[in-house]
């Protein structure tokens, strides 16, 4: 006689919750509000480092918060979008922050979606760099900077991937490095352009406006970098 199975222990209790519940559950302090967008709302947490001697997490959950293309006319989280542009950063030698879970689900017909990253630890964005470090460098560790978001921008063009957000407060710079480094967040308007200058063009026009504390001469010799990499300034 086929011996009759017994659920194993604990199947009977609820299941064990997923990877995606897990991270959805876990709550932080609010970096970035609520912003009501796109058909829904997208935010940011701060998370606590997971294991001693790992960088604290940012959380960006997502409810409803889509875009649509003729490939996707009913819509897809924008993180979906951000984390393919991370990993083609990744793969053009742009720094970018970690990822470490990016999933979308849909509850009661729904887009949830998370995208967590690790936080990029000695660095700060431009417009803290402008505030609190700038002045205490040299000129020349101040240009060495500068040099080094050109090639990076560069670096980024000419994979023909526009950033599309390119504001003063989504570039980072380190802090702690002895080589300058620079990296790049917020990857959520980032696309594949057909032509090179195109992305350029676009990245370049906005950081002028969005370029925060960057005073005239430090964007002129930015942009004197970015044009002419190879020539000493
Ligand atoms: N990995 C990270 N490292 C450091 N700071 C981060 C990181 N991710 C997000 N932040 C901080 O959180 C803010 C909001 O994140 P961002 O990706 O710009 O979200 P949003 O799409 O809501 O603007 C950023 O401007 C930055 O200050
Ligand atoms: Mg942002």
């Amino acid at each position: 006689m086929k011996a009759l199975s017994w659920p194993q222990d604990g199947a009977l209790a609820k299941a064990a919750p997923s990877a995606f519940e897990r991270w959805w559950n876990m709550q932080g302090e609010w970096v970035e509000e609520r912003n009501q967008r796109r058909g829904g709302e997208s935010g940011v947490q701060l998370l606590p480092a997971q294991q001693p001697g790992k960088p604290p997490l940012y959380s960006k959950r997502q409810i409803g918060h889509v875009f649509r293309s003729l490939r996707h006319p009913l819509g897809l989280p924008t993180v979906v979008r951000e984390e393919q542009a991370l990993i083609a950063c990744e793969a053009l030698g742009v720094r970018v922050p970690k990822r470490v879970f990016c999933e979308a689900r849909q509850e009661a017909g729904q887009w949830q979606a998370l995208l967590i990253t690790e936080e990029l630890s000695g660095f700060v964005s431009l417009d803290n760099w402008y505030a609190e470090h700038a002045q205490q460098l040299s000129a020349s560790a101040r240009r060495a900077v500068l040099h080094r978001l050109a090639l990076v921008l560069r670096r980024l063009h000419r994979g023909r991937r526009q950033h599309g957000s390119l504001y003063s407060k989504h570039i980072y710079i380190s802090v702690d490095a002895t080589q300058p480094a620079v990296a790049l967040l917020d990857l959520e308007k980032s696309r594949r352009r057909l032509f090179r200058h195109k992305a350029m063009q676009h990245d370049l026009a906005q950081l002028c406006r969005r370029r925060g504390a960057m005073p005239e001469t430090d964007w002129a010799y930015l942009l004197q970098c970015y044009h002419n990499p190879k020539k000493q300034h």
